[in-house]
């Protein structure tokens, strides 16, 4: 964004509505002003992958909530696919841990035609010992329907030496776009740092948020010195374990969230895992488009300098 007042006035709309009420205000401006698309990508925020230096936008979706089967479910969170990209959003993280969520995801994609605006993350199973690690990983191109997967995960480290090898070749291969591993617990973190020091990995995912700073100790410092790339996992404190909300019903917002272009409670606990340093993207899971609108905003503006996270802190400790 170049454009002083431009970018005020931006600001102001996602604080209003949110993108979409900003993108749709912004198509009635004058015709010297930039297209609504030049104006909300200008605005939006980006993280370079360390391994690439390719950007991804900081505010994904976490779709362990996707393996529906009735119809109407399954046209609710295939309108939330179809807006992510519209709102600036592109990493979609499932995993073949969540019911049908890949099958979901890959019939969604390819009805919409919207897989190469979207970067695909995926996981590897949780269950049982692994005994064909090619089989498995076959599974996940079929059930997304892909030829290519942007990332795929060892999902808590389960038989993290069968499947890391193959997942590498897959990358030489150029199948796999990245290679990494994930986890959400504190007591698996001894063992991911072990393992992250022993593969050449691209990502890392990992629990954190306001409410759950543990991974800040050691895991996020690791991350940021090692070049690996961060997906932040249960940024609202997760959907299973009963989220963060509650804590805040019923609160205003504080007046300086406004410097970092604050207009909500998801706004609030997304951009103070975002402006984490080590950060690359947050995956927040929704199965509403309204909350995706909410997240994505996120996404834009300014994000809180450390000044302003230990505030967050502050006034989070003390609820
Ligand atoms: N070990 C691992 O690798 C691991 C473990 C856990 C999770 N994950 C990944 O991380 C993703 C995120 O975790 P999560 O979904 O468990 O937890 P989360 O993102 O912390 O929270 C999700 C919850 O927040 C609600 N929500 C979303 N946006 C909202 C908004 N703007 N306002 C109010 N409520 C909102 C969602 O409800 P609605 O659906 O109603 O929006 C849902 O109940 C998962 O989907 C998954 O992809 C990975």
């Amino acid at each position: 964004m170049t454009d002083a007042d431009g970018l005020a006035w931006t600001r102001r709309r996602f604080l209003a509505g949110g993108v979409a009420a900003a993108a749709a205000a912004l198509a009635g401006r004058s015709s010297r002003a930039r297209s609504p698309a030049d104006e909300r990508s200008a605005a939006r925020i980006t993280k370079a992958i360390p391994s690439s230096g390719e950007r991804l936008p900081v505010i994904g979706l976490g779709t362990n909530a996707y393996g529906v089967s009735d119809p109407t479910e399954y046209a609710a969170r295939k309108e939330v696919l179809a807006r992510m990209p519209d709102l600036g959003g592109s990493v979609v993280d499932t995993a073949r841990a969540y019911g049908d969520s890949e099958l979901v995801i890959g019939r969604a994609l390819a009805e919409l035609g919207n897989r190469d605006r979207l970067f695909l993350a995926t996981k590897t199973p949780i269950g049982g010992e692994v005994t064909d690690a090619s089989d498995l990983i076959e599974a996940s191109f079929r059930r997304l329907a892909v030829e290519t997967i942007d990332l795929v995960q060892v999902h808590n480290l389960h038989g993290l030496e069968a499947f890391m090898p193959l997942l590498l070749e897959l990358k030489a291969a150029k199948r796999i776009r990245y290679v990494g591993m994930s986890t959400s617990r504190d007591e698996q973190y001894e063992r991911l740092l072990d393992s992250l020091a022993r593969y050449p990995v691209d990502f890392v995912q990992v629990d954190y948020s306001i409410g759950n700073r543990s991974a800040a100790e050691r895991v996020l410092p690791f991350a940021q010195d090692s070049g690996l790339a961060v997906l932040v996992n249960m940024p609202f404190g997760g959907r299973r374990s009963g989220n963060l909300f509650p804590q805040v019903r019923g609160r205003a917002l504080p007046d300086w969230a406004a410097e970092a272009d604050v207009g909500s409670w998801a706004q609030f606990l997304l951009k103070y895992v975002v402006s984490h340093p080590a950060v690359t993207c947050a995956i927040p899971g929704t199965t509403k488009v309204a909350h995706l609108e909410d997240n994505q905003a996120a996404g834009h503006g300014r994000l809180p300098d450390a000044d302003l996270r230990r505030r967050m802190e502050s006034l989070w400790d003390a609820l």
